[in-house]
């Protein structure tokens, strides 16, 4: 028996408005109140399981559950469904609740990607709040999948629906598909079934729908990993920035045994802690600037020859700089211009090459040769350093692609970058793009930062602000995030602090990037690798690796104002403005898959997250304007930048900053080096 839409109902005043799905046990139609002219929901038990032989004893319990969760309703809970009425039509019992307009959960990560932190907690705790009251009433839930989890479209309240009402059937509910990897086994495994009922049971459930909110990944079904040892990822390989409690109180609420998950809904939600921000230290006198490189002072580099660029490499996005200066504006007016003027210029000037800084201090914008034109500034560079001795430096020529809103290829130009290869033995290389120095805006305008907080429910994007203006000295990038044949060349090389994985990646391949490396793994790699080469190799700072990621550009991406699946590898079923949908690759591309930026960098968008030396800080107030790496505060948490595979696009953007834990391994978090020249003394 199916009720159509117009259909009314002989015992109650109740008009079918359209069928809203059918589970394992119902079927759930939106019906209108026609005496109060209010829409309604109704549930009925489906065709299937009217023909189960269990069939009376399963009306039994609807009858009786839907009695409780009646007289919860006369109190009513701001986040469990109201239950208001239940009755006989066609022989069927039929439950009636109010009917909550808005999305679930899982769809909404579904179309989003994965929620904030903060925001997944806040929808957590109230439904941790609701099955409190639940549990304490003898209800248990059974199936607190994201799915029956609505956000209510008004007040935005997370409102818990479809209880298990029918207790376990043979065509029960967990059997299918899309909800046994957010049950725990027992409640799958029949001979388990009548002692499943427990509040560890919603404790999993639960559980595992915050991983789901705050990775967007499915977790792996709990059956699995107990019978065929399925490891479940850690939600902070997938999810870098989620804090350490949180990360854990997932865990332990996915706990395989049931005995090993906190004994009661709310000893769960007491672990649901977020640790206070670091304090910021209060203004202190001026303090000598903390050391730029992690390079102990044993492994500084003494006298080393450095390759050298003849011309600083350049791009023809930077003509607009250069038409700047031979229409006479100075270098420094440029600047101030451009400080003036921030959203319409592109705030860049780039042109010296790495040797300057060797000799000249950055960011003395008012040294008498720094007024000069950019174009000088620029034939400047072509000055030769104290270390020209070595010039074998190659130069790749390739295409730089600009695309519009729709990811429609606009533009096509001719790049080229000079760069030079480090031998790391066994044929392995590795390629060091010179990066000029140039000045840039870092982070997000105000306006576009209010526009994404609003748009995306979370003030993370705040953490872009202010925008600011950075000079960076020159320095040399790797063309491509380490990679695995790369990595485990410098991880065979003798140990300077700690140990190192030789093959700690998830997904393996020589030319893929290493992932499932801590900050603490990467920077023993940069000083095996300066050790070994006599150069200094280290993280870059984030304000380097913006930069660098930016090329000139003050587009989200580099590629102009939305990436696609063709340009880089990220979750490409979530799109960042008027492109296609593309292609979600569930893993990492080989490095160099897709086009480099004016630069010549390969895959700074998507792929992996590329950890920075810098220490977290919530913004920018404070940070360094001369490209330094800001190194304050406990040293916990560092920066990664950039997305990667598994990240919805708007988190693979030029600015986007995320902080992780100095020893976390994620199977999104890679790295790539910088080399730079020595300081001059
Ligand atoms: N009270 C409600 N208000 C709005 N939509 C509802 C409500 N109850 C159920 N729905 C919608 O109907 C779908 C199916 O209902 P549900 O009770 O979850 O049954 P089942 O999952 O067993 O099919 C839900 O996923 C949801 O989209
Ligand atoms: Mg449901």
């Amino acid at each position: 028996m199916q009720w159509l839409p117009g259909h009314r109902l002989k015992n109650r005043p109740y008009e079918i408005v359209r069928e809203l799905g059918q589970g394992g046990f119902g079927v759930t139609y939106k019906a209108k109140n026609l005496s109060l002219d209010v829409p309604i929901v109704i549930k009925t038990p489906n065709s299937r399981l009217q023909k189960d032989i269990n069939y009376s004893k399963y009306v039994e319990n609807f009858k009786k559950e839907a009695r409780r969760l009646a007289k919860l309703g006369m109190n009513p809970h701001p986040h469990i469904v109201r239950v208001f009425d239940f009755f006989q039509e066609d022989n069927l019992p039929c439950i009636v609740m109010d009917f909550v307009p808005g999305e679930s959960l899982y769809n909404l990560v579904q179309m989003q990607g994965a929620l904030s932190e903060t925001q997944a907690l806040q929808y957590i705790r109230q439904i941790g709040s609701a099955l409190v009251v639940c549990h304490q009433a003898g209800i248990i839930h059974r199936d607190v999948h994201p799915n029956n989890i609505l956000i209510h479209a008004k007040n935005g309240n997370a409102v818990l629906i479809d209880f298990g009402i029918a207790g376990n059937t043979q065509t029960s509910r967990n059997t299918h598909s899309g909800n046994r990897a957010f049950a725990p086994w027992e409640q799958m495994a029949y001979w388990e079934q009548q002692s499943s009922k427990t509040p560890q049971v919603d404790i999993y459930t639960l559980a595992a729908g915050f991983y789901y909110l705050v990775t967007g990944e499915v977790p792996t079904e709990c059956l699995g990993r107990k019978y065929n040892n399925d490891e479940l990822i850690e939600p902070q390989e997938l999810c870098p920035s989620l804090s350490e409690g949180i990360n854990k109180a997932i865990l332990k609420g996915m706990e395989i045994y049931p005995e090993n998950r906190p004994g009661s809904i709310q000893e769960w939600l007491k672990l649901l802690v977020i640790p206070q921000a670091e304090p910021e230290k209060p203004k202190q006198k001026p303090q000598p600037k903390p050391p730029q490189t992690y390079v102990p002072e044993s492994y500084q580099p003494r006298s080393v020859t450095y390759p050298v660029s003849s011309t600083p490499p350049r791009t023809e996005r930077y003509t607009q700089v250069t038409e700047n200066s031979n229409s006479g504006v100075t270098r420094r007016n440029w600047l101030k211009y451009s400080g003036l003027a921030i959203s319409t210029v592109v705030v860049t000037s780039i042109g010296k090459s790495i040797w300057d800084n060797v000799s000249q201090p950055t960011g003395e914008i008012d040294s008498p040769e720094e007024s000069d034109s950019i174009s000088s500034i620029n034939s400047k560079s072509e000055s030769t350093s104290p270390e020209t001795a070595n010039t074998n430096l190659s130069e790749d020529e390739f295409d730089v692609i600009t695309v519009n809103d729709r990811g429609e290829e606009i533009d096509r130009e001719k790049g080229r970058a000079k760069y030079f290869t480090e031998d790391l033995g066994n044929d392995i290389t590795l390629d060091m793009v010179e990066i000029p120095s140039g000045t840039f805006l870092m982070g997000t305008e105000e306006e576009e930062i209010e526009r994404l907080v609003k748009k995306y429910n979370s003030y993370g994007f705040r953490n872009e602000s202010p925008q600011h203006q950075v000079t960076v000295p020159s320095f040399y990038m790797a063309k491509y995030p380490v990679t695995q044949e790369q990595w485990k060349a410098v991880a065979q090389l003798p140990q300077i602090e700690r140990e190192l994985e030789l093959d700690p990646s998830r997904f393996k391949g020589d030319n893929l990037p290493v992932e499932r490396v801590s900050w603490n793994d990467a920077v023993e790699f940069g000083e095996r690798l300066s050790k070994h080469t006599g150069k200094e190799y280290r993280l870059p700072s984030e304000a380097e690796w913006e930069y660098a990621c930016r090329a000139g550009t003050t587009t989200p991406f580099h590629f102009g104002e939305t990436i696609t699946t063709d340009l880089a590898n990220y979750r490409g079923i979530y799109t960042y403005a008027n492109e296609p949908k593309g292609k979600y690759r569930e893993r990492t591309t080989p490095v160099g898959s897709f086009p480099p930026n004016a630069f010549g960098l390969y895959d700074m968008h998507g792929l992996v997250w590329e950890l920075c030396a810098d220490t977290w800080h919530e913004n920018y107030q404070g940070a360094p304007n001369d490209g330094s790496a800001r190194v304050s505060g406990s040293g916990i948490t560092f920066v990664v930048r950039g997305g990667s595979w598994s990240y919805n696009p708007l988190y693979c953007r030029s600015a986007i900053r995320l902080g992780t834990a100095r020893d976390n391994r994620g199977i999104g978090i890679g790295f790539r080096v910088v080399c730079v020249a020595p300081r001059a003394t």
